[in-house]
């Protein structure tokens, strides 16, 4: 069987890493979560003065990033790779809210997606390899054999992700995660440099009403033509 890149891009809280996961176990393959990545430079910068709600200072970010190191260490007990930031293990710490309502602020400073990418694409030189993000068959890997585009609506989204959290144990309501989705898709799909839009060859996906085994058995049909 030939190895292949799978690129998933979509809106906010579509499930992408949940079916990226399940699509990196069942091939084999290696799976990479890059808004992790734009999350761990996120909260590098709240640790380090660099952006908060009311402050954001772009020319010490572009300054730090030299200073940013982050791998991904396989966790065979989760089944995942967890992200590192600096040696420490922030798998945790990137999933709070509180990141959610600042990481595409960071994510559309050019120089951050510079460096993103180059790693990206290191990771994926081989194939064999699932991608989840917002420009991964637009700029990452434009090559990709398979390339999903996710959506559903915001507020199936936002009821999914509130879930998520409040099973971890956050407070956090509804409205706020609602609130947060709507904008991350504002700014992800406005901002100027690789906007989240769909590949002209990406295959869309809504799965409001689709579960996860559903659209596992679809996507897995659309491999299955390709290896
Ligand atoms: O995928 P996730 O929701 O964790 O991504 C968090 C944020 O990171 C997105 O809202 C977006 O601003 C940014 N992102 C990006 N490009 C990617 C992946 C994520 O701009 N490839």
């Amino acid at each position: 069987m030939k190895k292949i890149t799978i690129a998933i891009d979509g809106h906010s809280s579509t499930g992408k890493s949940t079916l990226a996961k399940q699509l990196a176990k069942y091939l084999g393959y290696v799976y990479v979560d890059t808004g992790a990545m734009y999350r761990a430079v996120t909260y590098f910068s709240m640790q380090n003065n660099i952006i908060s709600n009311t402050y954001f200072d772009i020319e010490k970010l572009k300054n730090e990033l030299k200073n940013i190191n982050l791998q991904f260490v396989f966790n065979s007990d989760l089944g995942f790779a967890e992200i590192y930031l600096n040696d420490v293990n922030v798998e945790n710490e990137i999933r709070k809210i509180e990141v959610s309502n600042l990481v595409s602020k960071i994510a559309e400073i050019s120089e951050v997606r510079t460096k993103l990418v180059e790693q990206q694409k290191a990771f994926g030189k081989d194939k064999g390899v699932v991608m989840d993000g917002r420009d991964i068959g637009t700029v990452v890997f434009t090559d990709a054999e398979l390339k999903l585009f996710m959506t559903a609506s915001a507020e199936i989204r936002a009821q999914r992700r509130f879930e998520e959290l409040t099973s971890k144990g956050d407070s956090v309501s509804y409205e706020e995660v609602l609130k947060n989705v709507v904008e991350r898709d504002e700014i992800d799909s406005n901002r100027k440099d690789s906007p989240l839009i769909k590949a002209v060859d990406a295959i869309e996906i809504d799965n409001s009403h689709l579960n996860r085994e559903e659209q596992f058995e679809k996507v897995i049909k659309l491999v299955n033509e390709i290896v």
